[in-house]
């Protein structure tokens, strides 16, 4: 539950909020007149539980919202505030710089309302709990999901883009993929998307600084997931140095609850770098020999340097019991559970040429069942096979 003040005299606006608004959240008009008042003299108006979130109507003068937003960010930077104003480059800028979070356009409809107000409760709950650590740093919040296999063209794309299709539905707008195959990326045409921008632009600049900025590099899905997608030729990958990489992941983790990450094949130094963060390793492996030797070498590479995350799911692609192999014959060597076992299915290379992730075509085949338990099993936070304590941070230059 979280608790919104609307500033706002428009009476139609207010009532398209109140209306937009999941019942499960709370919402207090206040009229503009209020806006004019500092950000203690606005919270003192509030006569409900703790303020999340703090929308500024269409009609609130520039300066008063300027202020106002300048003082909230200052004296109350757990509470998100959201700007509803028609957006040109003058008003992104000054809400950029007042700490403004989000520009919602008044005129948008029901539905979008209610997005960009849940993605305001999301992010809300994401500040309240990122409390200061021991190094006093705002500790990351979002679940960070690397989707790794020491070999190439073993499913790790096919399942991080079905990741992030099944987890946006749960957490709308709360999903973010991250291509990090840096030279030969392939997130943007497994989703269908054409990116204007990519990890390249987000590394840089301000938007290594700035969430509200680095949210403009990332391209939506229909689904409601965001894709940060890879370089648009492979020498600009080496641009991007792994520790930017890092710095890119933890960013968004505080802004999203879920961020998956597609990797490419071993593990380079972009995966080490991303490995240090991670809250939940996907695994991904074939049912052949060189796939499972390989997952091994990798498993005890990173074991040894106490570099595994606290949670692991091993997911065995293209499984086909005519292999020689069974699934406890892999299980054995890697030393982690199946935690999804997926048979080979001619709808996956049919979904990954059309560019449409399987969950969301909703054909549904036994591959589209293994994704979506895989998906609601994540959003459940179940706490998958192969699963081992906290590990020591092992440094990694
Ligand atoms: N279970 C499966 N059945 C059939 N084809 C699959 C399956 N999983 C993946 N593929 C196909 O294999 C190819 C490689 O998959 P991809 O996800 O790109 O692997 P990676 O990212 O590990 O290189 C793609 O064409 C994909 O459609
Ligand atoms: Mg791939």
């Amino acid at each position: 539950m979280s608790r919104f003040l609307v500033l706002t005299g428009l009476v139609d606006f207010g009532q398209r909020l109140t209306l937009s608004l999941d019942a499960a959240h709370e919402l207090q008009i206040l009229g503009a007149a209020t806006a004019s008042g500092t950000a203690s003299d606005v919270l003192g108006r509030n006569i409900g539980g703790p303020v999340d979130v703090i929308v500024v109507g269409p009609d609130i003068a520039t300066e008063q919202w300027f202020g106002l937003a300048n003082g909230l960010d200052a004296e109350y930077p757990d509470i998100v505030v959201v700007l509803a104003a028609p957006s040109n480059r003058d008003v992104t800028l000054a809400a950029l710089r007042s700490g403004i979070r989000d520009i919602i356009d008044p005129e948008s409809d029901a539905s979008q309302l209610s997005l960009a107000l849940e993605r305001a409760s999301i992010t809300a709950k994401g500040r309240k709990h990122a409390g200061p650590d021991d190094s006093g740093q705002a500790v990351s919040r979002g679940r960070i999901i690397p989707v790794m296999s020491p070999k190439g063209g073993v499913g790790k794309t096919t399942v991080s883009t079905n990741l992030a299709v099944g987890l946006a539905r749960s957490a709308p707008k709360g999903a973010v993929i991250v291509d990090l195959d840096l030279q030969f990326g392939d997130v943007a045409s497994g989703l269908g998307l054409e990116p204007h921008y990519t990890i390249n632009d987000a590394v840089s600049g301000a938007a290594s600084s700035d969430s509200m900025v680095l949210k403009a590099f990332l391209t939506p899905h229909p689904s409601g997931a965001y894709a940060m997608c890879a370089p648009l030729r492979p020498a600009d990958a080496d641009l991007i140095k792994p520790v930017q990489v890092a710095a890119l992941v933890s960013q968004l983790s505080m802004e999203f609850p879920y961020v998956i990450l597609d990797t490419s094949p071993g593990l380079g130094d972009v995966v080490l770098a991303v490995l240090e963060l991670a809250t939940d390793g996907i695994w991904v492996c074939g049912m052949d020999i060189p796939s499972i030797r390989g997952l091994n070498h990798g498993l005890e590479v990173l074991r040894q340097l106490d570099l595994m995350p606290p949670s692991n799911t091993l997911v065995l692609n293209f499984a086909d019991k005519r292999s020689g192999l069974t699934v406890k014959d892999v299980e054995a060597t890697v030393g982690l559970s199946a935690g999804m076992v997926l048979p080979q299915s001619r709808a996956v290379p049919f979904s990954t040429n059309a560019g449409v992730p399987l969950l969301q075509s909703g054909r549904r085949d036994p591959v589209w069942k293994g994704l979506k338990a895989l998906v609601d099993k994540i959003s459940a936070g179940v706490v998958p096979a192969g699963t081992k304590g906290p590990r020591r941070r092992a440094a990694v230059s």
